[in-house]
């Protein structure tokens, strides 16, 4: 073993910053660390030794530009003893530095690059040309020009570092390559901003706010779905139905859809963000908005119909939940979980528009590949006892989305719960192609489990993969009852 005091002393630094031509003493003392070292490391396997260390960063250097976008560097070294490797990674890192933008009318950095071999003679030929940029070449970090009134341009190797890539570009080339900045400022760096709007964050400094709005309303008129504090992030709400989505600014007016006025779909500057407003003669609304909200928003529906259900999200920075949801209950907003209305998809009246629009418009046949098999008693006895649930349920609908199915089901008779069941509940499946399949119309008995978010804005009913649901049978029934009397206690 290397005494860790020894090393202390063999700071590599110093090692390699006795460059080759250096003498005296220096020097001698090199060699004799090197000899100690050597020595110290007598016995230990001569094979490669890791790789080396780098130094810290420089400082980083000036803009490259004096107006607009520009690149500063820094730079380090590696640091190593004769066996050992490379250091991994770069030697070089690029910034973006943001100048004020350059005056109207200025040379474009590619323009100047170009212009250098103004009146100068290249290729060979007596002839000189006037060279300006010519961005039609394959590698757009290439200093490619144009000779002005003649139709052939010339490769000067590459642009400068710093050099936009194209006009109107984000990238800038670096080293020959087009790069673009993340949200560190670094070039090439992958960094992205979450969905709380933190650089490289993993989304938890905020919390997803989902929910569904079920009121039925008792009237036609303007309903408040949801507030929308300051700071909220990615929001959006959508719903299927010939009722309007409203949206309050902070100042009490409306942004959309205000006093029985529809207002045309397209986008709408609001609270700092710009929302964006579609509407499908589907029937189907959206809005969205990156955010964030520089007020509170008060989004509403006007009802003409009854209310099939608005769903709504968005980010909200952890710190503004808990006033978010004393201020939602103050003003009484419904915050219910999702709940089916009472009412069956296929209505016996038959002029009335079905409240709950089968959400299935894609006709074509299913690509779902096939199920594994579930069958039997073992099968059968680990999800009995291990779920929280086991019900009898009708399927009235279900909503594929790119995640998760949906299924609206009419709870029939419950076998087990740990927590009451609603009449009509939602149970969630993962994936687009859920197994088992359930169809619509059909009774099944199935195990679902509850899971509930951490923060407590979600509380749901899972179908795991491959767990249990049955077409509901008088031998299933009595084969879940049987199952029933084997869990273990
Ligand atoms: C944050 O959440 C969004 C939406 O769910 C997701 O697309 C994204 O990948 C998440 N980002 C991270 C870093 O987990
Ligand atoms: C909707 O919320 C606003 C405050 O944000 C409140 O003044 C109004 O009374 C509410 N309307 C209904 C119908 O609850």
């Amino acid at each position: 073993m290397i005494p860790t005091a020894q090393m202390g002393q063999l700071r590599p630094g110093e090692a390699e910053w006795l460059a080759p031509g250096h003498t005296g003493r220096p020097l001698t003392l090199w060699k004799l660390l090197l000899l100690l070292w050597t020595l110290l490391n007598c016995g230990l396997e001569s094979s490669a030794q890791g790789p080396g260390e780098w130094t810290l960063w420089g400082s980083w250097s000036r803009c490259s530009s004096s107006c607009g976008r520009g690149l500063s560097v820094r730079s380090r070294r590696c640091i190593r003893f004769p066996r050992e490797e490379l250091c991994w990674g770069d030697t070089h890192e690029y910034r973006l530095c943001q100048l004020p933008d350059c005056p109207p009318g200025a040379m474009a950095f590619r323009d100047i690059q170009c212009a250098l071999y103004n009146g100068q003679p290249v290729l060979s030929l007596q002839k000189t040309y006037q060279w300006i940029p010519f961005y039609g070449a394959p590698n757009q970090c290439d200093l490619n020009c144009l000779a002005l009134g003649h139709a052939f341009y010339h490769s000067f190797g590459r642009v400068l570092d710093g050099t936009p890539c194209s006009p109107g570009s984000q990238g800038l080339c670096v080293g020959g390559r087009c790069l673009s900045a993340g949200c560190d400022g670094l070039m090439g760096s992958d960094a992205r901003e979450d969905h709380c709007g933190r650089c490289g964050g993993a989304n938890d400094s905020c919390l997803f706010v989902q929910r569904v709005f079920r009121d039925a309303g008792a009237y036609a008129g303007y309903w408040n779905v949801t507030l929308i504090p300051e700071g909220a992030r990615h929001i959006y709400a959508a719903h299927r139905s010939r009722n309007y989505l409203a949206l309050i600014g902070g100042d009490g007016r409306y942004v959309l859809n205000g006093k029985w006025e529809i207002s045309p779909p397209g986008t709408y500057d609001v609270a700092g963000t710009r929302v964006v407003y579609t509407r499908a003669t589907g029937p189907e609304e959206t809005l969205r908005a990156a955010g964030p909200t520089t007020q509170d928003l008060l989004l509403q529906v006007l009802l003409q119909e009854p209310n099939p259900g608005i769903e709504f999200e968005f980010w909200l920075p952890r710190e503004l939940y808990g006033p978010f949801q004393e201020q939602t209950q103050a003003l009484s907003l419904s915050l219910r979980q999702p709940q089916p209305l009472e009412v069956e998809p296929q209505s016996s009246e038959p002029n009335k528009a079905p409240a709950f629009p089968t959400r299935t418009p894609n006709p074509t046949p299913d690509p779902c590949p096939p199920c594994p098999d579930t069958r039997g008693r073992a099968h059968r006895l680990l999800h009995y006892c291990g779920s929280d649930f086991v019900f009898r349920a009708r399927v009235l609908g279900h909503l594929r989305q790119a995640q998760e199915t949906r299924y609206e089901v009419r709870v029939q008779l419950v076998y087990k719960n740990r927590s009451p069941l609603q009449a009509l509940e939602y149970v969630w499946a993962p994936g687009r192609c859920p197994c088992p399949p359930m169809s619509l119309h059909r009774e099944y008995l199935l195990a679902a489990q509850r899971l509930v978010s951490p923060d407590g804005t979600q509380d749901r009913l899972l179908l795991p993969h491959a767990g249990y649901a049955r077409p509901w049978s008088p031998a299933e029934d009595s084969r879940v009852r049987l199952a029933a009397r084997h869990c273990p206690v």
